[in-house]
């Protein structure tokens, strides 16, 4: 996919269960393939980032193997690397680059250490610098300071003194932490002029600890590692929810409405950008914090205000307080955030472009950004949320965070597009799916045939201004695309080819096909034996994965269909199932033949229908069955109306919000 469209938004809530973070997730893993013993590590985070590292890490001669979901076993190497020559990609990892290359450094072997373009744009010299001083081998093989590096066997000095500069990274020095203890003669380190992102530093020190290094330290000048230290394996260590992801969610809560919980992060956080939770409360927002959860929500009554704030301690959250800065009133300005120029992309330059296509006024300078909505500045203004442009094309630079903060623009109130949105891929693959749940609760209702869903359905849709999608008619299209062109409906892979590319629209009511009325056609006896066909492969309903999740928009979406709870919408705050007796729903379909003039047995529908919920309940691809989580609604003795205004009940209950309304 190209782009993202998100369709206007006011309110956001709902929960959030944060994947892990990026920070601890690359150095628990470098950590562990250093040290003594095995180690279990639970909740990784699966992306870009780390599966660069876990490459590096199989490249380089380490047993790591994944368990479950996120949980890793990774057998230590009780010191260097094993494997003395290879080659490494890591992408624009630098979590992964910048530790590696010092470890490296330290391992007496032959490497080479390349990236995508825009890595080998990113500097690398403070560190390298400080590596030399040690005695090692490192050589640009493009541009002097950048990477691409080679790295040659050298022999490392005992002990000593090494100074790195802070000014640029904190990951240098990170990265040098993380590898003295392979010189086991341990080193000082002394930084050199101001360090930037201390809290990163805390996480190193702490997750070094949880390896049995114990870093001395004087303030934040001079760090020292013990000689004889060794990594060892704590056992099993757990990562911690990403706080810098959490970001986007807390803001979101903060601009519309909330609350917003995210859970994985807290009070108990080793991460700094936990701190953003106190800049949204400086900017006047209502937040909450548990050890290991934290909620945000609208000031009561007011708007957000804007803040002045040194972001030099949050460099990476800070591009959420950017665009949240659209949101309220005055000029807030951002300042002490040079990093962000060496970033993914420079940051700086890129959220001014961005800001200023929503209608933001801009200022930067080489180390600040202040950003204002005008329209917003008269305190006691009347908000006016059309100040934010409608359509913006929002450019993402290969930059996961300008894609997430970017998305929240479309809670002013105005469709945007995100150009490039997989850049999330980098360091939360699923970002959109759980944002979009905040914006646009999924109601899935199934059932079985004559259940009345799909009628049942569509008025809750309208009764709630919600967006529908008849799931069973995007499986019924596949079929009639497939019989008008002459595919076979055995031909699992050239169905899934019709299904990827499938012309098909929904309009007010209507379904086309190629631009063509197509309602009728696909109630067909031929479109209903087909549908049930096509629906049986898996690469059909693969194909069909994407273009069903991106009917969820706000401000909700009824989803009906078979596996709408299971597999589309897992996470959606409520689920219906549907059910009658088979006499009620031959009863039902018999009056609805007969009301169009057609001819009709009881006898042979009731007949009919057994025979297909046995076929649709027994069959191994997405088969008729209640998902755990749903709840159950007899409709047997219940007119249409009734069971609409039962779900509709169940609405307010669960999502008040949205029922409002209603
Ligand atoms: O709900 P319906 O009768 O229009 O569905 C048509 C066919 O598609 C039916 O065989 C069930 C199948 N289907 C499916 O497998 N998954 C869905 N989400 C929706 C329908």
């Amino acid at each position: 996919m190209e782009y993202l469209d998100l369709a206007p938004a006011y309110h956001a809530s709902g929960r959030v269960r944060l994947p892990g973070s990026k920070s601890i997730s690359n150095r628990f893993l470098l950590l562990a393939a250093l040290a003594e013993g095995e180690t279990a590590i639970r909740d990784l985070l699966l992306s870009d980032d780390i599966e660069r590292m876990l490459e590096a890490l199989k490249a380089l001669g380490n047993d790591w193997k994944r368990m479950e979901g996120n949980d890793f076993r990774v057998r230590g190497a009780g010191g260097a690397f094993p494997v003395k020559q290879a080659e490494l990609f890591l992408g624009n990892a630098g979590t992964a680059f910048r530790p590696l290359t010092a470890a490296l450094a330290l391992s007496n072997g032959h490497y080479r250490l390349t990236g995508v373009p825009r890595m080998h744009e990113r500097p690398i010299g403070d560190l390298v610098d400080a590596l030399r001083q040690l005695g090692a081998d490192i050589r640009y093989l493009g541009k002097e300071g950048f990477p691409p590096l080679e790295i040659r066997p050298a022999p490392i000095l005992a002990g000593g003194r090494v100074t790195v500069r802070g000014e640029a990274s904190s990951q240098f020095l990170t990265a040098l932490l993380m590898a003295l203890p392979l010189n086991g003669d341990g080193a000082t380190v002394e930084v050199l002029g101001e360090l930037i992102s201390k809290p990163y530093i805390d996480i190193t020190l702490k997750l070094m600890a949880r390896f049995g290094v114990k870093v001395e330290r004087d303030g934040w000048r001079e760090f020292r590692v013990p000689s004889g230290m060794r990594y060892r394996s704590p056992g099993t260590v757990f990562v911690e929810g990403d706080a810098s992801s959490a970001s986007y969610f807390l803001a979101a809560g903060a601009v519309a409405g909330g609350p917003v919980r995210v859970e994985g992060v807290g009070r108990d956080s080793i991460q700094g950008d936990v701190r953003f939770a106190e800049a949204l409360q400086a900017m006047g927002a209502h937040v909450e914090m548990g050890p290991n959860w934290i909620e945000a929500a609208a000031p009561a009554g007011g708007r957000l205000q804007a803040i002045d704030l040194d972001c030099n301690h949050m460099p990476d959250a800070a591009m959420t307080l950017a665009v949240v800065a659209l949101f309220a009133e005055g000029t807030t300005r951002l300042t002490n955030i040079a990093s962000w120029r060496v970033k993914e992309t420079d940051r700086i330059a890129a959220m001014a472009t961005e800001l200023r296509k929503l209608g933001a006024q801009v200022e930067e300078g080489a180390d600040f950004i202040a950003v204002s909505m005008p329209g917003r500045e008269a305190p006691g203004a009347v908000p006016q949320r059309l100040s934010f442009k409608p359509n913006a094309a929002i450019d993402t630079y290969d930059d996961h965070r300008m894609a997430m903060c970017f998305s929240l623009a479309c809670l002013g109130g105005v469709p945007v597009r995100i150009n490039d949105p997989k850049c999330v891929n980098k360091t939360f693959p699923e970002y959109f799916d759980r944002f979009l749940s905040l914006l646009a609760p999924v109601i899935a209702i199934d059932g079985p045939s004559a259940s009345g869903k799909g009628t049942v359905a569509a008025l809750v849709a309208e009764k709630l201004g919600f967006h529908y999608l008849d799931s069973g008619a995007l499986y019924r299209l596949v079929a009639l695309a497939a019989l008008r062109a002459g595919v076979a409906l055995d031909d699992g892979e050239a169905l899934a080819r019709i299904a990827e590319t499938l012309p098909a629209a929904f309009e007010g009511g209507r379904i086309l096909l190629d631009g063509e009325e197509a309602s009728a056609a696909i109630r067909s006896e031929a479109c209903s034996a087909g549908a049930s066909k096509v629906a049986a492969f898996p690469a059909v309903r693969a194909a069909l994965l994407g273009r069903q999740r991106a009917y969820r928009q706000a401000p909700g979406l009824v989803a009906e269909g078979r596996d709408m709870g299971s597999v589309v919408f897992p996470d959606a705050p409520l689920k219906v199932f549907l059910s009658a007796t088979a006499e009620a729903r031959a009863e039902r379909r018999h009056k609805q033949l007969i009301d169009k003039g057609m001819s009709a047995n009881i006898d042979t529908l009731l007949q009919d229908l057994h025979e297909r919920d046995a076929r649709d309940s027994a069959r191994a691809v997405a088969p008729l069955q209640k998902c755990a989580d749903a709840e159950l609604l007899d409709t047997t003795a219940m007119t249409v109306d009734e069971a609409v205004a039962w779900v509709i009940e169940r609405v307010r209950q669960r999502l008040p919000h949205a029922a409002a309304h209603s």
